[in-house]
């Protein structure tokens, strides 16, 4: 689950650096899409990158949901009794939300591939085969960004409790000042990939970027 949960996030730390390209204007941010497909061309094919990298992002969400549902039964066969009454003394939102949090990221996923690689769904009915302009009139609508916050919402938290637990598991908790270095770890990380990712979606809204 740690490690496949790494891959994710070195996958989304590289995907919200790419996408501030937006800010470079339409013909930078159109031409670092096409690099990313003739990348490593001749000894790679076209597209061959991206291939590596969606295999890997495969392979990392199936032991992802995997290791999920494994923990998720032996929790269940740890307390076969119910409470009889359950307080919240010390868990965090995030942490309380990691499981129905990582399903609506999983329908995120579909509904944002749909959008920008495999439909290219213009919902003003523009240009498709173009990049930028499928952000710009994407995020023209007020409820396309609303969707996306949503979501980037959710990405957060799951980063916030992810990136803590991640650490757990690789024994990086061990002392009160490494338990205080994870947490602030998780919060670094949480902000930094939702809020870099949401200033795309809110230059465009703002007609900062157009
Ligand atoms: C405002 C936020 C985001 C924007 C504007 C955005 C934009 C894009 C665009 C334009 C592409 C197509 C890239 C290309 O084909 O050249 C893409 C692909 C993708 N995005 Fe995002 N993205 C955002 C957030 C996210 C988030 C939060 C996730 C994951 C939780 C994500 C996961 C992916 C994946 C898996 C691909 C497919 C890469 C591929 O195999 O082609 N994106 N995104």
């Amino acid at each position: 689950m740690a490690v496949s949960g790494l891959i994710f996030i070195g996958f989304l730390l590289i995907h919200m650096y790419g996408n501030l390209k937006v800010f470079a204007g339409h013909d930078a941010f159109n031409e670092y899409a096409h690099h990313l497909r003739t990348f490593g061309e001749p000894m790679l094919p076209y597209g061959g990158l991206l291939w590596i990298i969606r295999v890997t992002l495969i392979a990392a969400l199936v032991a992802h949901v995997s290791s999920a549902v494994m923990l998720t039964i032996r929790a269940g066969k740890a307390r076969t009794t119910k409470y009889a009454v359950k307080k919240n003394l010390a868990s965090s939102l995030s942490s309380r939300t990691m499981r129905w949090g990582g399903l609506a990221l999983f329908i995120f996923v579909i509904w944002h591939l749909i959008h920008f690689t495999i439909g290219k769904v213009n919902p003003t009915g523009g240009a498709t085969n173009d990049p930028y302009q499928l952000v710009v009139d994407s995020f023209g609508l007020w409820w396309m960004v609303l969707i996306y916050l949503a979501a980037l919402v959710a990405v957060g938290l799951h980063l916030h409790h992810g990136t803590w637990s991640a650490m757990q598991t690789l024994g990086l908790t061990g002392s009160p000042r490494a338990r205080s270095r994870a947490k602030a770890a998780g919060l670094v990380i949480a902000v930094l990939i939702a809020g870099g990712f949401a200033l795309v979606p809110l230059s465009v809204l703002f007609g900062i970027v157009a």
